[in-house]
């Protein structure tokens, strides 16, 4: 069985895509088959940080103009990346069947993948909303600013309420430490606790550093960087370990890789 998993925030800039190609290579590093899909149809940029050069995107199998395998890119350690649009206004205005094609379109990749990872475009529009209904679990990337917590809040509160997800996993990066994560999860924590039934769990945290910065202007992911591994690897360790250990929700409505239970 394939687990998804999105990668949301609210905000934007707070490290989404880093994490999620970061995770996704170290999954596959750890022996799992993987796949990104970038989600993130305005601004898709997962295809520039793995370095993969993209000359046909999920908008032009959208478009009819190529298949799925089209689109299909071989990236760092075996992982498959599906890369977004380039920001031309029928990607950007996807509507819900659209949407819907996407997820229905990876059913055949099922065979071969343990984990899909969904990089998504930051605010809560309908988009963001829809992908991350669309998974297993839905990880939130904060960084330790009000700012950050509110967006963050305004989008866990739109998926609970539009879509009954209750469950959800939050990274805190660009923290000064492990303390001052947890500290800023707990905070978290708090606001949605006060307001809404929902469950959350800590599963990891990264330091606010230069190699990061540096990986993303080299064009590779620094888990794969011997130096960025020894600074950082060990919070991408953790952080991989639990997303293993994340079990899937059960959910109603258009899912990934569900085609069978829904027909
Ligand atoms: N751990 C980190 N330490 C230092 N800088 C970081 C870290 N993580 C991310 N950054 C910085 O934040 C920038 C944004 O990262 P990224 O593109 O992954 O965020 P995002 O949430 O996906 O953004 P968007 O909302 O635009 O999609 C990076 O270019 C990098 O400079
Ligand atoms: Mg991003």
């Amino acid at each position: 069985m394939v687990k998804s998993l999105a990668f949301v925030s609210g905000k934007g800039g707070v490290g989404k895509t880093s994490l999620a190609i970061n995770s996704a290579i170290n999954l596959s590093l750890s022996g799992f088959k993987v796949a990104v899909l970038d989600a993130d149809f305005g601004l898709a940029n997962a295809n520039i940080m793995m370095d993969v050069k993209a000359d046909k995107t999920i908008a032009d199998m959208l478009s009819g103009a190529c298949t799925l395998d089209d689109v299909v890119y071989r990236s760092h350690a075996g992982v498959k990346l599906i890369p977004g649009g380039s920001g031309t206004l029928d990607t950007l205005n996807l509507d819900t069947e659209e949407r819907w094609k996407i997820i229905r379109s990876l059913d055949v990749l099922e065979d071969d993948l343990d984990y899909l990872i969904v990089d998504t475009p930051a605010g809560a529009s309908n988009s963001s909303i829809e992908f991350a209904a669309a998974v297993d679990h839905v990880v939130i990337t904060l960084v330790g600013e009000p700012t950050s917590f509110m967006d963050a809040y305004a989008f866990l509160k739109a998926l609970h309420i539009e879509k009954s997800v209750i469950n959800f996993s939050v990274i805190v990066n660009m923290a000064k430490n492990e303390n001052n994560a947890f500290k800023d999860f707990k905070s978290f924590e708090k606001i949605a606790l006060m307001f809404l039934p929902v469950e959350l769990s800590f599963i990891g945290w990264m330091p606010g550093s230069s190699d990061v910065v540096q990986s993303i202007i080299a064009r590779k992911p620094f888990i794969l960087d011997k130096k960025s591994k020894r600074s950082v690897g060990k919070c991408m360790d953790i952080i991989t370990k639990n997303i293993q250990e994340i079990s899937p929700q059960k959910r109603s409505g258009i899912h990934f890789f569900s085609s069978k239970s829904e027909g």
